[in-house]
């Protein structure tokens, strides 16, 4: 029997990816329905950046994939090395295709592992062999008008679990709290945890008070952001004060900047929450400010030096 509303599909690219050990078009990849990502949500996932055919800090992505892996007990079906591989391989493909050279693509590689594929019971299953999926598509930098004038975010409340730290594909209350901004035409949500900061819907937040950039903790809250550590060592490296602590509502909407991170977004400036302009006590009212300028343009030399190298030495990535 067919159904009698006619759903127009989203048109899904044709380009290629990998699942369970084959490279294939993205739009005939098929998995099972019995597979315990789709039923429960029973799986982990990473996003790698690439720039000039280079994975991003790798090792970086790799250890936060297997502490998610270890958190779910999924083994880690491959090793460092095997990963790189079939990114790397991944990446050539997928810049072919598209008639670039492999230096001149920037790319963002998901990876996706669930538990794999069991009749449906909560218990984790023994013995199934974890799903693998990969794709990628092209890096889409952020809109320069955002860079220059920074984003539009609200706040709301963040009604998550209380294991934010996995990076899980169980997303359901990203995808609501990412909804909220959607509505309003913003960029992002900024979640809180009763009176504190958490982070983005798909995004970690920091702020500036004082020439001093605060970050919330790293704890089960918040889920550690690749740009975490980077960020932390950009600071180091140009001397900008940096502390981790728990951050107030009130500290957020009196900051003199607020900047959101991930691996898409890399670093931006956030212009207004909820209306309120951030910073409006400040000569860059609304606008991005001194300590983002910063945090940017060391962010863009760090890829730089760390991809843009015409040695393929493993211990760039
Ligand atoms: N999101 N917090 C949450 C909830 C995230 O989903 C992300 C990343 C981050 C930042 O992590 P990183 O710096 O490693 O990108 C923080 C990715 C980009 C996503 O799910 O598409």
């Amino acid at each position: 029997m067919t159904s009698n509303f006619a759903f127009e599909q989203p048109f899904l690219p044709s380009s290629i990816c990998y699942l369970n050990g084959h490279f294939c078009p993205l739009n005939e990849a098929k998995i099972s329905v019995l597979d315990r990502g789709f039923i429960f949500g029973d799986g982990v996932y990473e996003v790698v950046p690439i720039y000039f055919g280079k994975p991003f800090r790798f090792e970086h992505h790799m250890r936060r994939l297997a502490g998610s892996l270890k958190e779910l007990r999924i083994l880690n079906p491959f090793s460092n090395q095997e990963w790189l591989e079939i990114i790397q391989e991944l990446v050539l493909r997928f810049a072919k295709s598209h008639c670039q050279e492999l230096h001149q693509t920037n790319q963002v590689v998901y990876l996706q592992i669930s538990r794999g594929v069991a009749p449906r019971d909560h218990i984790m299953t023994q013995g199934a062999s974890p799903t693998v999926f990969m794709m990628t598509n092209p890096f889409k930098s952020v809109p320069m008008q955002s860079r220059q004038n920074g984003v539009c975010c609200v706040s709301a409340q963040d009604f998550r679990w209380e294991k934010a730290h996995i990076k899980t594909t169980s997303l359901l209350g990203s995808v609501l709290s990412r909804q909220i901004s959607a509505d309003l035409d913003a960029a992002e949500t900024i979640m809180f945890r009763g009176d504190h900061l958490s982070e983005g819907s798909s995004s970690n937040v920091w702020i500036v008070k004082d020439g001093v950039l605060c970050a919330p903790p790293k704890d089960n809250l918040v889920l550690e952001g690749i740009r975490y550590g980077l960020i932390e060592e950009i600071c180091e490296d140009i001397n900008i004060p940096f502390v981790m602590r728990k951050i107030s509502r009130d500290e957020v909407f009196n900051a003199d900047e607020v900047l959101l991170s991930s691996a898409t977004k890399e670093v931006v400036a956030v212009a207004k929450i909820d209306e309120k302009l951030v910073g409006e006590h400040t000569s860059h009212s609304g606008q991005p400010g001194p300590i983002y300028h910063l945090i940017y343009k060391s962010y863009q030399s760090n890829i730089e030096r760390v991809c843009n190298s015409q040695t393929t030495n493993k211990s760039n990535f």
